[in-house]
């Protein structure tokens, strides 16, 4: 990686993007086996600096840091001297104090990570694990293993995979890393919204934009859809949730014009109902599971290269 932080997909080139998936698909390799746990990280803490709430994110690197047998902090902001006024800087100098060798931080303030990381608060390696509605790039990389494996397993890249991303893509750090990261790999994106939920700007972006899904839905190999962020709705985006299921939701009557081969993906938490059916989330072609177990493997390698772990022999499942 560039540099010793993971902020944004931009830290990333095409070849290291790559090789973290192919190190993500060894690990995974490894700890689906009998020897789970790696003595790769051992010594190593890692702190999971969480302000706002998550399931999937914090309990990943979780799993991912001991798997790789790092200590493992974990901070919520909920019950901790951030109620009281405490400022992230003094929380992360103290976090620092107790020893740690990297901060995964979820912070609401898109630019949180990057402040971390820039200022000489702390000197230990910094993953941004969503900031705001600016990036999250480790979901964008768990989403590209999970493509990858589903789609195109033994190809370079993802060129000539058709993505069609639906729904908040102004709110959402998912679609922005995503976009980064598939286009650099070569995949085709769409994006399907309503206007409101489109960010400005968006023209720049190497995507094409559609404001149908029906026009959509029978050509693309990938359908992501993603989350209504009611939390950070101050206005009205869309008439009623009704309106939007109708236009923009994932239902049984576009599932079944959906390719065959295609695959239904969403980060999660899903809102079954409104942006996605219960019988889309539950079909044989959604991955949403895969994609939670993926994300293990995939932090995995993340923690693996910027920690500067010890070479793993593969076939053993052991530290040479
Ligand atoms: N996809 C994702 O970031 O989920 P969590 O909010 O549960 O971490």
């Amino acid at each position: 990686m560039s540099s010793r932080h993971l902020i944004s997909v931009q830290d990333l080139s095409k070849a290291q993007a790559l090789g973290l998936l192919s190190t993500a698909k060894e690990l995974a390799r490894i700890t689906d086996g009998p020897n789970k746990k790696l003595p790769t990280l051992r010594g190593k803490s890692i702190v999971n600096l969480f302000f706002e709430d998550s399931t999937r994110t914090r309990i990943s690197f979780e799993t991912a840091a001991k798997r790789l047998s790092a200590d493992v902090i974990n901070f919520s902001a909920k019950g901790s001297s951030v109620s009281k006024g405490e400022s992230l800087k003094d929380t992360a100098q103290t976090l620092q104090a107790m020893g740690a060798d990297a901060v995964v931080i979820r912070h609401g303030s898109s630019g949180a990570a990057k402040r971390l990381a820039d200022t000489q608060w702390i000197s230990a390696t910094v993953i941004n694990a969503g900031d705001g509605t600016h990036e999250h790039p480790t979901q964008a990389l768990l989403d590209a293993f999970t493509i990858k494996e589903h789609l195109r397993a033994d190809a370079q890249d993802l060129s000539g995979v058709h993505v069609v991303i639906v729904g908040d893509i102004l709110h959402s750090r998912v679609a922005r890393s995503n976009v980064l990261l598939l286009d650099k790999l070569g995949a085709q994106v769409t994006l399907v919204a309503p206007p409101t939920l489109l960010p400005v700007g968006v023209t720049e972006w190497p995507v094409e934009v559609s404001y149908n899904l029906d026009d959509v839905i029978d050509k693309c190999d990938v359908i992501m859809m993603l989350r209504i962020q009611l939390e950070r709705m101050q206005d009205s985006y869309f008439p009623t949730e009704r309106e939007y299921a109708r236009r923009y939701g994932l239902n049984s009557n576009r599932l079944s014009r959906l390719k065959s081969t295609a695959i239904v993906m969403h980060p999660g938490p899903m809102n079954r109902g409104l942006e996605i059916s219960a019988d889309s989330a539950d079909d044989v072609r959604s991955v949403v599971v895969d994609q939670v177990k993926n994300g293990v493997s995939v932090r995995m390698a993340v923690l693996y290269e910027l920690l500067g772990g010890a070479p793993i022999n593969v076939e053993a499942g052991e530290k040479k």
